[in-house]
């Protein structure tokens, strides 16, 4: 069901890989809403991808961007602004790697190249994306900003290995530069903390298929899908919420506040 939320903003979506991506339901669903936007990815990932039928699918151009080059981003962003006819409202960062979980490096063991280039990939990403934005004043008054993140940035999932810290430091620059773009522009600047999905990035931490499992059996409600997750940004991109600025937000099915559940603790019952 569509509501026309989104009718007449206007903004940059990173990350849509495939119909899996999290950034591809979020495209989707924001089109539906009325959002009209670029779609962007690293050009390496372009060749991989089925982001052409997407655009297609919504209208979209597209502007292949590396996350971590500065130039790439200049470029994105006022390419943006030419194609979509203004200044921005919203921005979607969907976007995570890192190399030492790729290659099945312990976290007690790492190869500090691939923890930066993870690190860059991952949460350094999110602030030169806001900063280039904020440098072109290229947000409108009221615009909003998402990234995505994982609980491992609060408790310890320990084959997520570097990825959490990696999130633990976007979560950060999600309040720090929030802060400024909130005082300058109005700008919203928040992460959705989600519960693990079944994509390209999710499916490459060891030990998915058992703690996609634990977390749909402890949660309340079950884990969120990528629908449910592009249906909560759609929400933070509307004029819903407008005063929604510095949080971390869970959309995990009331995972992160659960101790134990019933079902979890029949696996450890005696009889
Ligand atoms: N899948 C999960 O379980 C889960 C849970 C919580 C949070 N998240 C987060 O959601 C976001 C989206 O991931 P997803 O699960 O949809 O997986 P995905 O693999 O579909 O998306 C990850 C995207 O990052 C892009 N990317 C990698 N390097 C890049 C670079 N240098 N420049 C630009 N883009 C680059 C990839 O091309 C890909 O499109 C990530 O931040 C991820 O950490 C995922």
């Amino acid at each position: 069901m569509a509501y026309n939320l989104l009718k007449g903003k206007r903004g940059i979506i990173f990350g849509a890989l495939d119909e899996n991506s999290i950034a591809w339901k979020t495209a989707e669903r924001v089109y539906e809403e009325g959002g009209r936007f670029v779609l962007t990815n690293a050009p390496i990932a372009m060749r991989m991808g089925q982001i052409n039928e997407l655009a297609k699918k919504t209208e979209s151009e597209i502007v292949p961007a590396d996350a971590t080059n500065l130039e790439d981003l200049k470029h994105l962003v006022g390419k943006s602004m030419e194609v979509l006819g203004g200044k921005l409202d919203f921005v979607l960062h969907s976007i995570g790697m890192s190399v030492n979980v790729r290659k099945g490096k312990h976290y007690t063991d790492q190869n500090y190249d691939w923890t930066y280039k993870g690190w860059d990939v991952s949460a350094l990403s999110f602030h030169k994306t806001m900063q280039v934005l904020y440098h072109q004043d290229a947000m409108n008054e009221w615009g909003s900003i998402v990234a995505l993140t994982y609980m491992a940035a609060q408790r310890v999932f320990p084959d997520y290995n570097d990825m959490a810290d990696n999130k633990a430091y976007l979560e950060s620059i999600a309040r720090s530069f929030g802060y400024f773009f909130g005082k300058e522009r109005k700008v919203r600047v928040n992460t959705i903390s989600q519960s693990p999905t079944p994509t390209t990035a999710g499916q490459g931490v060891k030990g998915f298929d058992g703690f996609i499992a634990y977390a749909e059996q402890m949660s309340p409600l079950g884990n969120a899908t990528a629908l449910d997750c592009a249906n909560y940004t759609v929400s933070l991109f509307s004029d819903l919420t407008k005063r929604v600025t510095l949080q971390n937000l869970y959309n995990d099915g009331g995972f992160s506040n659960m101790g134990v559940s019933n079902e979890v603790m029949q696996a450890f019952m005696k009889e």
